[in-house]
C-alpha cells in the first residue's frame, strides 16, 4: 500500500481536474469481471481474483490520498455460493491468505477493517482471522474498509425488520418509533453514512443485491473496464464523472456544499 509510483501525465491531468473538496467520502464498489478478464487471457478464473486483490490494494491507497474516508467493496455475495465449489474454496482461501499477509500493514496505515455479511457459513480459520483483524483495527481513524462477504441487501433488510419486530413485540420500542433512522440503526452498516458514489466495473448495469437501502441516493458509475484492469486513472475518471452530476436528492436545486461527513465514520 505504501509503494510510491511516479505519476503519469494522464494521472496528473485527471488529478488536477478533481475538486479536492468534493471527493466522495464513502465510495462503494462492485468489483466485477475478474473471471472474464482471466478467461479472455486464456488463464484460470483464479488469476483474475488474485489480480483483483492487488487492484483493491491500489484503490485503497489512492482513496486515502484523495481523502475519501470509507470504501465498501463487494467481495462475495449470498449468490456466489452457487459457483463451482472449487472457485468458492479458492475465494475463501484467498480472503484468509490476504488478511494474514496484509493485516499488519492495514493496521499501520490506521485503516479500520470491517467484514459485513453473514459470516456463519465460513470456515473457523477465516472467521477467526476476521474477528482478530476487526478487533486489532477497531480504533483506527484514518480510513474504513468495509468488505462485504456472504452479503445480500435483501437479507440485510429482512434481518433488520426481524430485529425491529422483536423489539416492538417485547415493548422495547413502539411501532410509531419506527422511522428511517431507527431502521438504519439495525443495518449492518449502522454508524456509516451512505455511499455518495457506487462504481461497478465490467459494464454490467445492475445493483446485484448490493447495499439496497444505502444506495438509495448514490450516484452510479459503470465502466466497461474489468476489475483486474481498474486503476488509479479509471478511479479518478469515476470521481470526475461524479463531480459533474447535479445531485438534487429529489428536489429541484443542487445542494451546495452538501455535508458528507457529519456521521461518525470511526464508529
Ligand atoms: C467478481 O468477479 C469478483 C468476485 C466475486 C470476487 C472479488 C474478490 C476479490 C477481488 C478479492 C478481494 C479480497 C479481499 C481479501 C477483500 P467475477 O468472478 O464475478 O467475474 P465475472 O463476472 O467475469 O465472472
Amino acid at each position: 500500500m505504501r509503494s510510491q509510483k511516479i505519476p503519469t501525465k494522464e494521472n496528473l491531468k485527471l488529478s488536477n481536474e478533481i475538486d479536492k473538496l468534493r471527493v466522495p467520502k464513502h465510495i462503494a464498489i462492485i468489483m466485477d469481471g475478474n473471471g472474464r478478464w482471466a478467461i479472455r487471457k486464456g488463464l484460470p478464473r483464479s488469476f483474475g481474483h488474485n489480480k483483483g486483490v492487488s487492484v483493491l490494494k491500489n484503490i485503497i491507497k489512492v482513496s486515502k490520498n484523495l481523502d475519501c474516508k470509507v470504501l465498501t467493496v463487494y467481495a462475495f455475495s449470498t449468490e456466489n455460493w452457487t459457483r463451482p465449489s472449487k472457485e468458492v474454496d479458492f475465494l475463501i482461501n484467498l480472503f484468509e491468505k490476504v488478511l494474514k499477509k496484509e493485516i499488519s500493514e492495514i493496521h499501520q496505515e490506521s485503516i479500520k477493517i470491517k467484514f459485513i455479511g453473514d459470516l456463519s457459513p465460513f470456515p473457523k480459520a477465516l472467521k477467526s482471522i476476521i474477528s482478530s483483524s476487526e478487533a486489532l483495527t477497531e480504533n483506527n481513524k484514518n480510513f474504513i474498509l468495509n468488505i462485504c462477504v456472504n452479503y445480500g441487501g435483501r437479507q440485510e433488510i429482512v434481518q433488520a425488520a426481524k430485529e425491529i419486530a422483536i423489539k416492538s413485540s417485547s415493548g422495547e420500542i413502539k411501532p410509531s418509533d419506527i422511522d428511517e433512522q431507527l431502521f438504519n440503526s439495525e443495518l449492518l452498516t449502522h454508524g456509516i453514512k451512505d455511499p455518495e458514489l457506487l462504481i461497478r466495473t465490467s459494464g454490467e448495469k445492475r445493483i446485484s443485491n448490493f447495499l439496497l437501502w444505502q444506495l438509495a441516493y448514490s450516484e452510479i458509475y459503470i465502466t466497461d473496464v474489468m476489475w483486474p484492469d481498474f486503476n488509479e486513472i479509471e478511479f479518478l475518471k469515476a470521481i470526475i464523472d461524479y463531480q459533474s452530476r447535479d445531485r438534487r436528492f429529489g428536489g429541484i436545486q443542487s445542494l451546495q456544499n452538501e455535508s458528507c461527513e457529519d456521521s461518525n465514520y470511526s464508529s
